[in-house]
């Protein structure tokens, strides 16, 4: 019998069989392709000349908003005190560094952040995620059962990607100058009929990425309740979950104080995520989520420890400590850049393209502009993409093929809005612009180089 075997398996490899490959599982599979926007800028990364070449695309911070002083201050603060914070190098807990915990919780009570009373974040938990925001976004989608999930469009690319690729569907409703509508949100609900019971959950960016369109506090209000009215009518919960990564980038000061989704909630449908990377440092990695205690709370736990723990826990209490000394100061600081970069990139979009623009969104809080261009083209096989990628072919626009002309990225609102939603016809028209991370005098030659791209996209070179 044995000897049957091995010839067995001798034969089909000596008649050179081909063997299947891994089998994987469907989010495996799916994943196998890069998404769209991370093939777009994995492209454009491989030949980046940082000197020449401005990259408007990526949601990186402005380096000089990252406290690298404080930092070290920070660090030596903390290694000063073992009695407070004691093991800072060893493995944490799951649910976080309780000296971070407090500090959160502390800094949301004395700043009266979104309105948070002592009395609603005693009774609301904070959890630390073992990776950023992001890694909580996507705990989410592992510990809720696939169903339909309702944000708004132009969405957030890049964790509606994911969520599709791990079997959920994405029902996106359009945005209005106060954020996603709730008379269209409410029409595409009665339209879901019998389907409405396959809701999984609610994700509401509050100041949206990437129209940075700052979510008004009644549709807050309103959020919640057609969320409890809805639960009411299933017999179950439905969670809405607010994504607050740019709530302290609001830098016009004009902006009315913005409330918290967890003061409108008496049912426990309400969990908030914050994050520290867009106001300290995206290394840190530290992100957070605040809601009522209960079974997902515990099962969110469960998955950070599954996962590896919570965020380092060096940084979790050079968190703690920052937040403790320095955050008034050190959020303030960082506005006022973004306020500057804001006016300034405002007014060359205004001088340059003015006149091409359709509708523009930005400019109070975080660090993109929305543009929606009049009469041409934004996607990657556009004229207007060529142009600015340096791939028209034609050489007096490209330059030579060893040393091409500075190259602009952006990201096209293609991507960003839902592909079977109800923008895909405007979204090729449209484009986000981060002003974070390059510096003014490179995002002005940027804009400059934009206008050319507008002129050759309109056949005018
Ligand atoms: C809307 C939104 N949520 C979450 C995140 C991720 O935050 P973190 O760095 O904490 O993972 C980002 C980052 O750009 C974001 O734009």
């Amino acid at each position: 019998m044995m000897t049957g075997r091995i010839f067995l398996s001798l034969d089909f490899r000596s008649v050179g069989m081909e063997l299947a490959d891994f089998r994987l599982s469907g989010y495996g599979t799916v994943s196998c392709a890069p998404s769209p926007v991370n093939r777009m800028m994995a492209a454009f990364a491989t030949d980046f000349r940082p000197a020449k070449d401005v990259n408007l695309g990526v949601g990186y911070v402005n380096e000089r908003t990252i406290p690298h002083e404080l930092m070290v201050e920070a660090m030596q603060a903390v290694l000063a005190k073992p009695e407070k914070y004691k093991v800072p190098f060893n493995y944490g807990g799951s649910q976080g560094s309780q000296n971070l915990i407090e500090s959160l919780k502390r800094f949301h009570i004395e700043h009266r952040l979104g309105g948070l009373t002592q009395e609603i974040v005693d009774r609301n938990e904070v959890i630390i995620g073992p990776n950023g925001a992001t890694s909580l976004l996507e705990g989410i989608a592992h510990i809720f059962a696939p169903g339909i999930v309702v944000t708004s469009d132009p969405m957030y690319y890049i964790y509606c990607n994911y969520l599709e690729r791990q079997g959920f569907e994405v029902l996106t409703v359009p945005e209005d100058d106060n954020g996603i509508q709730t008379d269209l949100l409410r029409a595409k609900l009665d339209g879901l009929g019998a389907r409405k019971d396959e809701i999984a959950f609610f994700y509401i960016i509050t100041i949206n990425n990437p129209t940075s369109t700052i979510l008004s506090n009644e549709r807050r209000a309103e959020l919640v309740q057609i969320v409890t009215d809805l639960s009411h009518e299933l017999g179950r919960k439905i969670p809405l979950f607010f994504d607050k990564a740019y709530e302290h980038l609001v830098h016009d000061h004009a902006v009315p104080p913005l409330t918290s989704g967890l003061l409108y909630d008496s049912t426990g449908l309400v969990y908030e995520f914050g994050t520290l990377s867009k106001i300290l440092a995206p290394a840190l990695r530290i992100g957070y989520m605040m809601g009522p205690p209960g079974r997902f709370m515990s099962a969110m736990i469960q998955k950070t420890s599954d996962v590896g723990f919570s965020a380092p826990l060096i940084n979790q209490e050079i968190a703690s400590y920052l937040l403790d000394h320095h955050m008034q100061q050190q959020i303030e600081a960082v506005q006022a850049g973004y306020r500057r970069k804001a006016h300034a990139v405002r007014s060359w979009l205004n001088e340059q393209l003015g006149d091409l623009v359709e509708h523009c969104s930005g400019g109070r809080a975080s660090f993109y502009y929305y543009l929606t261009m009049k009469h041409f083209q934004t996607t990657e096989t556009s004229d207007f993409f060529a142009y600015l990628a340096r791939t028209t072919g034609d050489v007096r626009m490209d330059g030579p093929a060893a040393d091409k002309k500075p190259r602009v990225i952006y990201v096209p609102g293609e991507h960003c809005v839902h592909p079977r939603g109800d923008l895909v016809a405007v979204g090729k028209r449209q484009l986000r612009l981060s002003y974070g991370f390059e510096e003014l005098d490179r995002i002005e030659g940027a804009i400059q180089l934009m206008r050319e791209a507008a002129e050759y996209a309109r056949g005018r070179v």
